[in-house]
Formats: structure tokens, sequence, C-alpha cells
């Protein structure tokens, strides 16, 4: 092939890099790829043919050494490189860094910590080279047919970057903010509003992209917990709680984890006939981003309790063969009233499932509440000027936590893009008002018939302090300034002023050495 003939270069051939690099080549470039291994690049070629991308003139171009691919780059050059976040990211930079010029672009698609696209990008613009940290969200089938693209760094990286990130995102219907399907191999989807926008400085957009993945965690364990009540208290067959996820796909709580939930429960185990679900071992596994999210939101001092807890019960999940254990020694509630519980609650099995319904919207309005304070706390720490409507928009499509509701979060931005906290949105405000109270009859069933609701809870916990004028914190800081003089402030004095009492101690009995 003639040199200088590829608009972009694709590292890293595992099954994302290979999916994005198909993707491209149905929107009509043509892509130089590169794998550490030739064995797989050549596999990957082969089995996708310049015939493959139809009539839309992309294609694939494979290159056995990074400075093939650095020559094979029309200028400036965009490489996207798809490898494992952390030293093997570093290494192919590094690689790249010495082989391209002034003015090329690198882009990180992988789920890398956003401090290190930070550092990266301040490293490679000493060099006058330009860098794109960017949020990926969509697993396998986004990243082949649309994914949700949350780019990150200079303006003018992004600029060069903008026609592919375009091209290959999602597409939402602006109006109804639903996402067009049917994209095929060779055969992308016209039209829509893509599901990529510029994020913001350096690391802004694999920070959002992290954030993406805490609230990912979150809605998950929501989901989880319904789950288990309509199961456990509803006395619904997996099949029969699969039913319920489709109605509830069909309402308010329409979203792509909702929609695979009802899939999979209905799905029987091709091994035993069972429902496939009851045969999955019960220990969740996890690669850190949400992990992150909840360090990084008590660093910021953000309450991020939902998505910390996600977290913490996928922990508690993996913790099996003690949980087996303490099943043997550890008293809970007589389950055989669960159903009496219910119905005292409820009534009838049929209203206790729609308030489940219920009080998993509420939480995860929480949820989602909490992970837009953070942004809100990180944009601000690093002068990101993140636009939260925009944000929403890109989620609304090829993300994991593609859902009908983003619509109204973009929608709350746009009615106020200072709101403080999602719940002050009048349409929150309002969802919540009305479905309150299921929300608290469902967990106070779950807590009295013995089930485990950490996200459910700590969402009610949020939303109870967050409209709480007076907390006890008062009680907190008194106990602070007794045992250790840490001062407190005072209702009836300005902020800025600090006191402490003398506190009369009580004589305590000595202890004899
Ligand atoms: C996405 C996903 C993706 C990945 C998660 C899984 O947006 O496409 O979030 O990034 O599936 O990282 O994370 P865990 O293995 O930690 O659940």
């Amino acid at each position: 092939m003639p040199e200088a003939m590829a608009d972009v270069g694709l590292i890293g051939l595992a099954v994302m890099g290979q999916n994005l690099a198909l993707n491209i080549a149905d929107h009509g470039f043509l892509v130089a790829v590169h794998n550490r291994t030739k064995a797989r690049t050549d596999a990957f070629i082969q089995a996708n043919p310049a015939e493959s991308f139809g009539a839309t003139g992309g294609g694939l171009v494979a290159c056995d050494e990074l400075g093939d691919l650095v020559r094979a780059l029309k200028r400036p050059r965009r490489i996207v490189i798809m490898v494992q976040a952390g030293a093997a990211t570093d290494a192919v930079i590094d690689g790249l860094a010495g082989l391209i010029e002034p003015g090329d672009c690198i882009v990180d698609g992988g789920n890398a910590h956003w401090e290190d696209t930070i550092r990266r990008e301040k490293a490679l613009a000493e060099k006058g080279l330009l860098f794109v940290g960017s949020g990926v969200s969509g697993g396998e089938e986004g990243a082949r047919f649309g994914p949700s693209l949350m780019p990150g760094g200079k303006r003018e990286a992004w600029e060069i970057l903008e026609p592919i990130w375009t091209a290959i995102a999602a597409k939402v219907d602006p109006e109804t903010g639903k996402p067009i399907e049917g994209a095929r191999p060779g055969k992308p989807v016209a039209g829509g509003e893509a599901c990529a926008a510029y994020i913001g400085p350096d690391g802004a957009g694999h920070y959002v992209k992290m954030v993406h993945n805490g609230i990912e965690y979150a809605d998950m364990q929501m989901i989880c917990e319904a789950y288990q009540l309509v199961r456990e208290m509803g006395g619904l067959t997996a099949e029969e709680a699969g039913e319920v996820f489709a109605a509830w796909n069909r309402g308010e709580l329409d979203s792509f984890l909702i929609e695979i939930t009802a899939d999979i429960l209905k799905q029987r185990d091709p091994v035993t006939g069972q429902p496939f679900v009851d045969i999955v071992l019960d220990a969740a596994g996890q690669k850190g981003t949400g992990k992150w999210t909840s360090i990084n939101a008590l660093d910021m001092g953000v309450p991020g309790a939902t998505i910390a807890e996600a977290v913490f019960a996928r922990c508690i999940s993996a913790l099996k063969d003690e949980r087996v254990l303490a099943n043997e020694i550890l008293y809970g509630p007589d389950t055989s009233n669960s159903s009496t519980i219910r119905d005292d609650l409820f009534g009838s099995r049929d209203s206790f499932v729609s308030a489940v319904g219920e009080a998993l919207y509420c939480a995860k309005i929480c949820s989602y509440a909490q992970g837009f304070q953070l942004m809100a706390a990180a944009s601000e720490h690093y002068g990101w000027s993140l636009d939260f409507g925009s944000i929403a928009m890109i989620w609304r499509g090829g993300c994991i936590i593609r859902a009908r509701f983003l619509q109204k979060i973009k929608e709350a931005y746009e009615r106020d893009s200072g709101l403080r906290n999602l719940l002050l949105d009048p349409y929150f405000t309002e969802v919540i008002a009305r479905s309150q109270g299921p929300w608290r009859r469902v967990v106070a069933a779950g807590a009295m018939g013995g089930i485990p609701m950490p996200a459910f809870t700590s969402a009610l916990a949020y939303y109870d302090s967050y409209r709480h004028a007076v907390l006890p914190a008062n009680l907190l800081q008194a106990q602070r300034d007794y045992f250790g003089a840490h001062t407190y402030q005072r209702v009836d004095e300005p902020r800025n002023k600090s006191f402490h009492l003398d506190w009369p101690h009580p004589e305590r009995p000595q202890i004899e050495m």
C-alpha cells in the first residue's frame, strides 16, 4: 500500500480493539492496525477482508511494527490505543512518542485511571504531542456498533479526533432520547445525535467514564436487590421475576441493564434445565473502577455511599465460604413470615412487586445524584467546567447505563445548568415525593424479612440525610470537643468562629498498674 494513506491507527487487537477497528472501518475510514503478537493481526485481517466493508470505502491495513503503523498514517496522525490500563499503556505510549511528530494525537480508549491520563497528557504535551484519554463504554457490542464516547484532552486534540469519534458513536433520536438500533457489519445507522462529546481537559474523559462505572455498579446492585426482594419476599420464580423486569423496562425504568436482566432471568441452564441465574455462583468479580469512584468520593468528601455500598456488596458476596459458614451460626428473622410481613405492608403480592419497582427508581435517582455531585466536585477541583447536560446526553445510548431517564437528567440540567443536586430538580423532587411511601415500605419489609439491601437502604439514608435541615452531627461535634478539644461552631454565631467548652469531666476511677 502507498505510505501515509490510513486515516487512523489502532493498537491492541483484543476484542474491544478489534471491534472498535471494525466500527471505524465501517464508517469509511482506513484503519492501520497493530498488535504486539503479529499472528493476531494477521488472523484479524484475514477474517475481515476489504469486501466485508461493502461500499463504505473503509478497510484495514496490517502493520507488523509500530514504525510501520506510524508510516502508514496521514498527518496529523491519530492513533487509538486499546491495551490494558497501567504499564501496558505506558509502554505503548513510550514506544509511539519516539516515532511520531508534534501535532500528532494519541488516544487512549482503555479504562485508565484519570490521574494517569493527566500525567500522560502533560508529559506528551511537553513533546508537542496531543493526547486524548477517552472513556469508551458499551462493552464489546458497543465498541462494534456504537459506543458512548467520553473524550478528554486539549480541544485541538478533540478536533482532530472528532470526525471519527462522532461517526462511530451510538446514535440517539434527539426528540425521544432513545438509542437508534439496527447497525450491522458494513451497515452503520444513519442520522441521530452522536453519543460522543468533548468532556474537558486532560483526565476529564476518563474521570467521567470512571463515575459512569461507579453508577453502573450501583445500578446493577439495586437491580439485584429488587430481584432478591421479588423472589424471596414476592415468592416469584426466576421466570416470573424476568416478566416483572420486562414490564419495568416498558416504563420509567426502561434501560439496558433492566432489559438484559429480564433476558437473563428467563434463560435456562443448557446443562441442568434450571433457571440459569440459579446455577451461577453468587461471588461477584470487579476490575476496580467502582472502587476508584468510591475512593475518590471519600477523598473529595462527597457522599457517594450508595456507589460504595455497591462495591462492598460485591466484596461481601466474594466471601462465599465465610457466608456459608455464618449461615449455620447466625440468626435472622423467621422467613416463613415473609409473606405475612409483605401482605401486612402492601395488601397483595402485586402491589409489593410494583412498590419494589418504585423503590428501585427512587434509589436509582439517588445514586445518579451522588455520581453527578461527585463529578461537580471534581470539575471544580480540576477546573474542568464539565457540562452535565451533555454528559447525560452521551450516556443515553451506547453505554452500559443507557436509560430512558437520562433524558430527564439532560432536561434537568437544561432547566438549570448550575443545579446543585438532581434531587432538587422539580421532576426528580416530584418522583420521590410520589414514590417515597412505597420505597420506605419496601425497605421496612426487606429489613423485617432479613433481606440485605445495602444500596436501597443507603440511597434512602442519603435522601433523608440530604433533606434534613438538622442532623445529629451537633452531638457528634460535641463528642469531638469533649474527648479531643476539636472545637465546635454554634448555631447562634457565624460559621467562621470556633468554640471549645471546658467540659466538666467527671472523676474516673484510677486503674492500679
Ligand atoms: C462499559 C463497562 C466496562 C466494563 C466494566 C466492568 O462501560 O462498557 O463499564 O468498562 O464492563 O469495567 O467492570 P467490572 O469488571 O469491574 O464489573
